[in-house]
């Protein structure tokens, strides 16, 4: 499958970034959900300010499609600073980020999406940066060679990876304020399609709205995503209002089935299954039977099915539990695949 003809995938093309961009919150009292982030957030920037203060460096890490970047601009916004945005493979070398470091401004937010992909050598000139406010850089070379501190701005780093785990210890360390994104609901993301279809423009009832939001992933990016189409699917084959009757018929019509799971999440299920018996299968293997790529079937598919209890991890590999054998109408085995040793090393894993 083409991964534009995808809805569940959580990468941003142009279309979804303009989309994201008109919807995106710009103040914490609209943002959706995230409740405990939230209520951290306001007491951390109110006290920052109440002390003229910069805010100490936030990591926000969770899934794709979350809410991190929109978080990031809330704070900038929040805080009345400007935000510069950038993403760890963006900076190749440790001047890409120097430049960087050097022309912000006092107070500023500097974003860095995707911060685990940043290279070795560009975290070394971070750390001086986040902890003292200063770079370390090297004049002339060889025996000559002398290292000269220069002093930059207080600013603010908020950091975002979708895999907290790949960070390293003396990165992670460095942030004060350190923020899991959570899944949403069905009713909070239910409340985030209608205040999106509000500014949009479009005409629907709270069931059209729910049955777009239970399809959703927990992730409003795709909800916004599932919106669009629902609109475009409602103005071709009935009266452009969003029902329920409408959302179902343009979901089902483009392979969302009840639960928000696409052909690709069905082909893992079903590869599970029929090929390997339930599992436990590494991530590499189904990888290569799917035709996946495995850092997509990691970041992006399994979180949900995990999350759906359809998919556990063990040490030896996933594997697939009863209700995803339901799910697709299928017979679960009566003895639990990987059950075993399999069960006792998941209980260590986490
Ligand atoms: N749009 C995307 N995410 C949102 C959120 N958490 N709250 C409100 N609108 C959103």
């Amino acid at each position: 499958m083409a991964i534009d003809d995808r809805l569940v995938m959580t990468g941003m093309r142009q279309e979804d970034e303009e989309l994201e961009n008109s919807l995106r919150p710009r103040h914490l009292r609209e943002y959706i959900g995230q409740e405990k982030v939230k209520n951290s957030l306001q007491i951390y920037i109110s006290a920052a300010l109440k002390r003229h203060d910069a805010l100490d460096h936030i990591l926000l890490y969770g899934p794709p499609g979350l809410g991190k970047t929109t978080l990031a601009c809330i704070v900038a916004a929040e805080m009345g600073q400007n935000i510069r945005v950038t993403s760890g493979p963006a900076i190749e070398r440790p001047g890409d980020l120097a430049s960087i470091l050097t022309n912000l401004n006092q107070g500023d937010i500097l974003f860095i999406d995707e911060i685990h992909r940043l290279s070795r050598a560009v975290e070394e000139v971070l750390y001086p940066a986040m902890e003292d406010y200063a770079l370390d850089i090297m004049i002339g070379k060889g025996p000559t060679a002398r290292s000269m501190r220069l002093d930059l701005p207080k600013f603010t780093l908020v950091g975002a990876t979708t895999r907290a785990g790949r960070l390293s210890a003396p990165l992670r360390d460095r942030f004060g304020i350190v923020f899991r994104l959570e899944m949403y609901t069905p009713e909070e993301l239910s409340k985030i399609v209608a205040r999106s279809a509000g500014i949009l423009g479009m005409p629907f009832d709270e069931g059209g709205i729910m049955e777009i939001a239970r399809r959703s992933r927990g992730t409003p990016r795709i909800a916004n995503r599932l919106l669009k189409r629902v609109r475009d699917f409602a103005q071709v084959r009935a009266d452009g209002r969003i029902t329920a009757e409408v959302a179902r018929d343009s979901l089902n019509m483009q392979d969302v089935d009840n639960l928000g799971l696409d052909r690709v999440d069905r082909a893992v299920l079903s590869a599970m299954i029929e090929k390997f018996g339930g599992g436990p299968v590494g991530l590499d293997t189904l990888a290569a039977v799917t035709g996946e790529d495995a850092v997509t079937i990691e970041d992006v598919y399994e979180p949900y099915l995990m999350q759906l209890g359809f998919i556990m991890r063990t040490p030896r590999g996933r594997v697939c539990t009863p209700a995803a054998y339901e799910h697709l109408g299928k017979t679960p085995p009566t003895e639990q695949p990987g059950s075993g040793d399999a069960g006792v090393e998941q209980t260590q894993l986490f």
